[in-house]
């Protein structure tokens, strides 16, 4: 039997139920380690994600990379990166909610097929497109939610970062809280930052 994610991705590659397919060069599915135990979710394709058909290839992913890495994490071995939306919204505006709503049951079939013990929401619209449409993300940002038995970490989007870097600090904060967690539920033996 083929792995429901390889089906679920071939079917979303073919994907035309909302106007953004018109737009694309290619839909972003997502990509990452099958059984990873860190999913991080973004809001959609910017121009060099529907270029390459990968998602978090622009500067921030190089951002996103990098934070990563920090906190000891592979990108590739220990995370499953996907968005909120699989086709570039044009010009990089934010997808509207009939786009996301249209969208949305892929992402949760992709959660359900990766089960991922966490989950870190990258802005606004990850944030409102998963869990509640009128969340703030200055609000909850560092704060553990649960969400269908997850655990749910909403933090700032790498862009927000790269715009203010003054909300550097704060990410690390939550990133912070991230690795705790991980090594709570996932593997005690990771990096920690506090030792
Ligand atoms: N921003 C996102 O939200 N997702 C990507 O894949 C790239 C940039």
């Amino acid at each position: 039997m083929e792995d429901p994610l390889v089906q679920l991705r071939s079917t979303v590659l073919q994907c035309r139920q909302c106007g953004l397919c018109e737009g694309r060069q290619h839909v972003v599915f997502g990509e990452g380690a099958r059984q990873a135990a860190l999913m991080c979710i973004g809001e959609g394709p910017g121009y060099y994600e529907d270029v390459q058909g990968r998602p978090f290839v622009g500067a921030s992913g190089q951002l996103l990379d990098k934070i990563l890495s920090v906190c000891g994490f592979s990108r590739e071995k220990d995370t499953y990166i996907a968005n909120i939306v699989k086709c570039r919204p044009p010009g990089n505006r934010a997808p509207t909610p009939e786009e996301r709503s249209t969208c949305l049951p892929f992402l949760m079939r992709q959660i359900e097929f990766v089960q991922p013990s966490i989950i870190v929401l990258l802005g606004a619209t990850a944030l409102q497109g998963l869990v509640d449409p009128s969340a703030r993300i200055t609000r909850v940002r560092g704060t553990w939610l649960t969400w269908h038995g997850y655990w749910v970490m909403p933090t700032f989007h790498p862009s927000a970062l790269l715009r203010t870097p003054a909300l550097k600090r704060e990410a690390w904060e939550d990133f912070k809280k991230v690795i705790d967690k991980y090594r709570e539920v996932v593997d005690p033996h990771h990096y920690s930052p506090h030792h």
